[in-house]
């Protein structure tokens, strides 16, 4: 294989057998997922299913899940979550720095804000931003550590919709520009269309389906959609 092709195709994320089980019940069940450099993938599944917890795991920072298959992840992983996750008692800046350390920290730091739309901000408080700006604030701290993989559990999930539609213009635009993989867990079917090139339906411990969503093809949004809401288990009544 030339070695350019192997740097496309080279799983960033390989998992194998991965299952957890919380006081006997399993919850994940012996999942296979390979996520390639670069690629966006959304993880969509019924509440309790199971996806934050395969995120942790992903992460590494489920130690429960510990000799249950086989995990390979890149060094640099970013998380974001539904809530910002901001220390409250430091400014906006210092948060988007936390624990970076290196010359030039500052000025990636600055650049990170500027790149979310927080220019200027650096020195507000996280009780000063709305829901939108702590979300932005909390990709900028992603971002600044230049991940070659994003986890991110319903980063949106908390906004109003003309908000999560902005973010979502936003985190495409910056994943198109950086390039990580990405792995989106989202119960927004819709958002899973829009920004993901790939759709995981979570569903009996399992990856039920494994969708390829083609930004170019023929196929419709709306294809998409009643697609997954079929292995979703959702019937869309209009009558
Ligand atoms: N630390 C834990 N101890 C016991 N049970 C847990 C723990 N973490 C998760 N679970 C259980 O595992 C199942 C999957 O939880 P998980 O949080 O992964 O679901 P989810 O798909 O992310 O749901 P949601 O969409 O509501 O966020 C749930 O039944 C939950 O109660
Ligand atoms: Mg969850």
């Amino acid at each position: 294989m030339a070695p350019h092709t192997e740097q496309l195709t080279r799983p960033t994320v390989r998992l194998r057998g991965l299952t957890r089980s919380f006081e006997g019940r399993t919850v994940l069940d012996g999942i296979d997922l390979d996520l390639p450099a670069g690629q966006f993938t959304a993880l969509l599944g019924h509440s309790g299913s199971g996806k934050s917890t395969l995120l942790r795991a992903v992460a590494g920072i489920d130690h429960g899940v510990a000799g249950s298959g086989t995990l390979t992840a890149p060094e640099r992983v970013s998380v974001v979550f539904q809530d910002s996750r901001l220390l409250p008692w430091r400014r906006v800046l210092p948060n988007v720095l936390l624990g970076l350390d290196g010359a030039d920290a500052e000025e990636r730091g600055r650049a990170a804000l500027f790149e979310v739309g927080l220019g200027g901000r650096e020195r507000a408080w996280p009780s000063e931003l709305s829901g939108g700006e702590a979300q932005r604030a909390a990709l900028a701290r992603s971002l600044v550590r230049e991940p070659e993989l994003l986890l991110a559990d319903e980063p949106f999930g908390a906004l109003d919709a003309l908000t999560r539609i902005k973010m979502h213009a936003l985190l495409r635009q910056l994943w198109e520009r950086h390039r990580p993989s990405v792995l989106l867990v989202t119960h927004d079917v819709d958002e899973a269309i829009v920004l993901a090139d790939r759709v995981l339906v979570l569903e009996r411990g399992r990856i039920g389906l494994d969708l390829v969503v083609e930004r170019e093809g023929s196929h419709s949004h709306g294809e998409y959609r009643a697609r997954l809401l079929q292995a979703l288990g959702v019937t869309e009544d209009v009558s």
